[in-house]
């Protein structure tokens, strides 16, 4: 599908055909919808210098913004979240002299078992370094120190654990004895940095501002963030301490990082987020999507903001749900798997989420009754 113009929560194609956004503009970017006047405004401010390698007016005073917003310390600013998770882990690991990384998410049902299976396995990014801290077996293995996906690394060769709010891609929160085990390593082994991976859930996706507030007692060190802070534009930060991040030798900048004309829609964005109670409303409006999808036909997991995941027998399912929703006109996330994720625009209004639901519900009911007159 090529999309040729959007408006709002709105996407239309090259043929003209519209669909309702469940996606964010593909996964979870579009905070404020597509083609936003605020952010179009911001892209045209008047920028003298179209350089980021050097300290500006904009950049400074968005990186004052987020650590107001955030109440953490000091921020470096990136293009990308796997830039930003990277940077996470050289941080921590310059700062201590430790070189292992923990990450990866146990499966809750096997914690503390060997499960070379994990269907729970986690995502924080695609460059090789953010591959291995999301404990991808075989890239660990190659270096020495390094943890795969459990906390089996030496914890004195260790600097940083990190881990995501919710697993991608079926929305499920580590809760009950995942999260128990999770407290225990991070009061174990207090020397060892906790970064959360906000990159996905930050920015009120889950009903508030950040992922990690949903577990009592976790407070973490670090964290980072992307997607939805740029509204759909490059845009990405790693936050936490000044003694992690104010460090020459970590090297936390590239290229691209502080480029004005992206702050300046940095600064657009969490301008209207707070005018606009967006994480406030994303709490509401995720009950709402909760009741919503009570009766839906599958599991699911809802409630947390504007976020779902609904589970099917299997991927093949799952995608036949996805592209019957497509040709009535309602763009879910595909995650490849038996989940199918749903992020709309936070901005999104209520009888339009009812809208997108109901082309959703009949989707699934049609799959469901195809499949088992089939198998009947
Ligand atoms: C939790 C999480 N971390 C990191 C990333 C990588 O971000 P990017 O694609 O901007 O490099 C993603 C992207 O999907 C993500 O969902």
């Amino acid at each position: 599908m090529k999309l040729v113009t959007a408006e709002g929560c709105h996407l239309i194609d090259d043929s003209g055909k519209k669909y309702v956004d469940f996606t964010s503009g593909g996964i979870f970017a579009g905070t404020l919808g597509a083609h936003s006047p605020i952010l179009r405004d911001a892209l045209n401010t008047d920028i003298q210098c179209c350089y980021g390698a050097y300290d500006n007016h904009y950049a400074e005073r968005y990186k004052d913004m987020l650590r107001e917003w955030t109440g953490f310390e000091a921020v470096a600013l990136f293009s990308t979240g796997s830039e930003a998770t990277e940077a996470a882990w050289r941080a921590c690991r310059t700062y201590t002299q430790r070189y292992g990384v923990w990450g990866g998410m146990p499966d809750p049902d096997t914690v503390g078992e060997s499960e070379p299976e994990n269907p729970y396995d986690a995502m924080h990014g695609w460059t090789l370094g953010a591959q291995i801290m999301a404990g991808k077996l075989s890239w660990g293995m190659a270096f020495e120190g390094l943890s795969q996906g459990t906390f089996m690394a030496r914890e004195d060769a260790c600097s940083m654990m990190i881990l995501e709010p919710y697993h991608g891609p079926s929305a499920q929160w580590y809760d009950g004895k995942l999260i128990e085990h999770v407290k225990g390593n991070i009061k174990e082994f207090p020397d060892i940095y906790v970064c959360f991976d906000e990159i996905q859930a930050g920015f009120g996706r889950t009903g508030k501002k950040f992922g990690y507030e949903w577990y009592h007692g976790i407070k973490p060190d670090l964290i980072t963030v992307g997607k939805a802070m740029g509204g759909g534009y490059p845009l990405a930060a790693l936050l936490g301490p000044k003694e992690l991040i104010q460090q020459p030798e970590a090297n936390l900048h590239s290229t691209h990082s502080g480029h004005p004309v992206m702050c300046s829609v940095g600064i657009a964005v969490l301008d209207q987020m707070q005018k606009q109670g967006l994480v406030e409303q994303s709490y509401r409006k995720g009950m709402l999507l909760a009741e919503l999808l009570k009766d839906c036909g599958v599991r699911h997991h809802a409630g947390r903001g504007l976020l779902a995941g609904l589970e099917f027998k299997n991927a093949k399912q799952a995608s036949k749900v996805v592209k019957l929703c497509r040709d009535r006109g309602l763009l879910v996330v595909d995650t490849g798997r038996k989940w199918v994720k749903l992020g709309p625009p936070l901005i999104i209004d209520d009888d339009l989420l009812s809208e997108g639901v109901e082309i959703l519900k009949l989707a699934i009911g049609r799959v469901i009754v195809e499949e088992g007159e089939k198998d009947g």
